[in-house]
């Protein structure tokens, strides 16, 4: 029998299918409800719509799952690489060694980027954040590669795309990080894999060999895995709805990085250490702050907890505080931050305020402390998770363009006045 919802409007009934994901999710599917009644939704924030029908992230927030293509994040964090993941989540199943070192080595060959574009460095301020260094030099790329504009691209064309977006995020990153250092700038070595280039380009100097760290290595290569995707977050949204126009991969990708700044999204990672260190310098008690957080005429919030999805656990939240425990013991370093964190965390799991609302740390909580004991500097937490972002938004663009999905285009209910004459400037 076939599963539907029923609208009742004006003395009319409309019926609208239900549809039924592989995870037994359900929709109703309203895509003739205003043909049929005139009818359109309204869903600020779009909390209970449905913008696509998707095959590579699968999370269920009740019940804290996370899955990459059906395999479980907890494995994935465990026995996988960045790199075989984001394979994974790009073309949909996981690389034998022999598709994984085609895909290692084609992204090596672009690894550089054009020289003309070295000197875009030169003219940002010196204390120019490193995400709108970023997102500017993305969107850049497009200009350098005019053929990536085509909208009828081959596969092999975006093969192509995907590859040099890959191999030169590390390297842009990297060098908007030496750009607010002031340092200068170093190129891309081949010779190491995708997160020891990253680091090398990061904390090498002309005159300094950078003594890679196998923990390091790891533990970043593990964070990068637990950011690789998330399904329709306001980033990943963004990157479907603006490659929905017919907008190259390049600026799409851009305005993806964009949309992760924002505090409320990947900028959170920031917030929380800047948080924790304006808990420290205050004394470190955390119950003041946990009062502000609760305090409805206070704007602010206990950063690093809640979220949109998540209403019992984010499962990568989980994995990333151990991880931060296991990588401050194996680096040897003590950060007073780690346990305004914990305190935090404690009173606040404990509090009906957070309890009643679901309040959970999410991913962005103890990230930064584990960027932090990596000597990554703040200012460049988000870019980080922009860097482990990246498959994921490649993989959801691919998909949009794969499933020919139409441009994105809301609806509104418009509220302003009707109906006025214009007045002469003289007259108003
Ligand atoms: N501190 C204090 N109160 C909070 C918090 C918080 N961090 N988060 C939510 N609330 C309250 C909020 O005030 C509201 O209370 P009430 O029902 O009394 O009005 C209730 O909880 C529901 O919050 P909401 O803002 O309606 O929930 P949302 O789903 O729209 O927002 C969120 C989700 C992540 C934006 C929000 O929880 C938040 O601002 N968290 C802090 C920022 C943060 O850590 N962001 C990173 C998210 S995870 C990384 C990513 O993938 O982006």
């Amino acid at each position: 029998m076939e599963d539907f919802a029923e609208v009742s409007y004006n003395g009319k009934s409309f019926k609208l299918p239900v549809i039924t994901g592989t995870e037994n999710e359900k929709a109703i599917d309203i895509a003739t409800l205003r043909s049929s009644s005139g009818l359109v939704t309204l869903d600020s924030g779009f909390k209970n719509t449905g913008s696509t029908k998707s095959s590579i992230t699968f999370l269920d927030g009740e019940q804290g799952i996370l899955k990459y293509r059906g395999y479980a994040i907890e494995e994935l964090a465990e026995k996988s690489t960045f790199m075989e993941v984001a394979y994974l989540l790009i073309y949909g199943k996981l690389p034998s060694q022999q598709e994984l070192d085609k895909f290692n080595n084609n992204i090596k060959q672009h690894t550089l980027i054009h020289e003309d574009m070295r000197k875009f460095f030169e003219a940002y301020p010196s204390k120019a954040h490193p995400m709108g260094v970023v997102a500017s030099l993305v969107c850049s790329l497009s200009t350098f590669y005019p053929e990536s504009q085509n909208p009828n691209r081959s596969s092999d064309a975006v093969d192509l795309t995907i590859q040099r977006l890959m191999a030169k995020m590390p390297t842009i990153s990297a060098w908007a990080y030496k750009n607010l250092m002031g340092h200068p700038r170093i190129y891309p070595n081949n010779e190491l894999d995708y997160v020891g280039n990253f680091l090398n380009m990061m904390f090498a100097l002309p005159s300094q060999k950078y003594e890679m760290n196998s923990a390091v290595v790891k533990a970043l290569d593990k964070l990068l895995i637990l950011h690789a995707d998330h399904e329709q977050n306001c980033s990943t949204s963004t990157v479907r709805i603006v490659g929905s126009s017919q907008a190259n991969l390049y600026s799409s990708i851009s305005a993806g990085v964009v949309a992760l700044w924002g505090p409320l999204h990947g900028g959170a990672n920031q917030a929380v250490i800047e948080m924790l260190e304006k808990i420290q310098a205050d004394g470190g008690g955390v119950e003041k702050w946990i009062a502000k957080a609760k305090d409805k005429n206070d704007t602010f919030r206990l950063m690093g907890f809640g979220h949109r999805v998540y209403k019992n656990f984010d499962p990568r939240a989980k994995i990333i505080k151990k991880a931060c425990d296991d990588v401050l013991k194996e680096l040897g370093v003590h950060d007073p931050l780690i346990e305004i964190a914990k305190g935090l965390e404690e009173v606040a799991l404990n509090d009906p305020y957070f309890k009643e609302r679901n309040l959970y740390p999410n991913v962005d909580f103890y990230s930064g402390i584990i960027y932090k004991a990596l000597g990554i500097p703040t200012e460049m937490f988000t870019v980080m998770f922009a860097l482990g972002r990246l498959p994921g938004w490649i993989a959801q663009w691919k998909e949009m363009i794969s499933n020919n999905e139409p441009i994105g285009r809301p609806r509104q209910i418009y509220i302003g006045d009707t109906e006025k004459k214009y007045v002469s400037i003289e007259k108003r």
